[in-house]
């Protein structure tokens, strides 16, 4: 079974696919990671993500297998990730790679923007996921806070903001809802109820002749 979740930033993908590849016992993929290292990479090495030729090559050379998703949780990594993900050629690099690991035996949960509409358009079952705006700034403040970040969370708000419209606009594979995704918003679930309606959907899905 493939499960694939997009919806916008700090909405609660990340700890929901979590929780239902565990469930389900299946491997899962944050593909905001491969996004988030390709844009430490470009900064580490003090190069602008604007750099369309720089940003490719970083993308080409990363060891995807491999990447220490702990250390690309920052807003700065975000910002980043979101300036280089707008660059069809480092789309191109990643898409493979998330391909595969969507397809590998045994099933996989995957996270992102366009897990439903590219990377895995035949996935048994799509959520995307949402919250309010100020909701998604709060965990995000939460979050970052929680890493030692000092962070204003009216700034994070409007930083969420930006980013949310120019991964909506981009031209390359934008962020949207696939046709034949469940809406799963949850401004006002926490973690649990969030994951309970995520299984019964999913279960629901199942039982309705969906493979697995
Ligand atoms: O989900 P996360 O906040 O880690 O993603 C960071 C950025 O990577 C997003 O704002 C988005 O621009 C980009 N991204 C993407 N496509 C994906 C996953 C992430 O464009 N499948």
């Amino acid at each position: 079974m493939i499960i694939a979740i997009d919806g916008p930033a700090a909405a609660g993908k990340g700890t929901l696919a979590r929780k239902l590849a565990q469930h389900y016992g299946l491997s899962y993929l944050d593909t905001g990671s491969l996004y988030r290292a390709v844009g430490c990479a470009l900064l580490d090495a003090g190069i602008d993500p604007h750099d369309a030729k720089a940003a490719a090559a970083a993308a080409r050379n990363l060891d995807l297998a491999n990447i220490d998703a702990g250390n690309l949780r920052t807003a700065e990594a975000g910002e980043a990730a979101s300036v280089v993900s707008a660059n069809t050629q480092v789309r191109e690099a990643l898409l493979r790679f998330q391909r595969n690991f969507a397809s590998r035996e045994g099933g996989a949960v995957l996270d992102g923007r366009d897990i439903g509409t590219i990377v895995a358009p035949d996935a048994d079952i799509k959520l995307f996921v949402t919250a309010s705006a100020g909701e998604r700034a709060r965990r995000r403040w939460l979050e970052l806070k929680g890493l030692g970040e000092d962070v204003d969370e009216a700034r994070i708000r409007s930083e969420i903001e930006k980013r949310d419209a120019r991964d909506q606009s981009r031209a390359s594979a934008p962020l949207k809802m696939a046709e034949d995704a469940h809406l799963l918003d949850t401004t006002k679930l926490d973690i649990e109820a969030a994951f309970h309606m995520a299984v019964s959907l999913i279960d629901d899905a199942r039982d309705g002749g969906v493979s697995a």
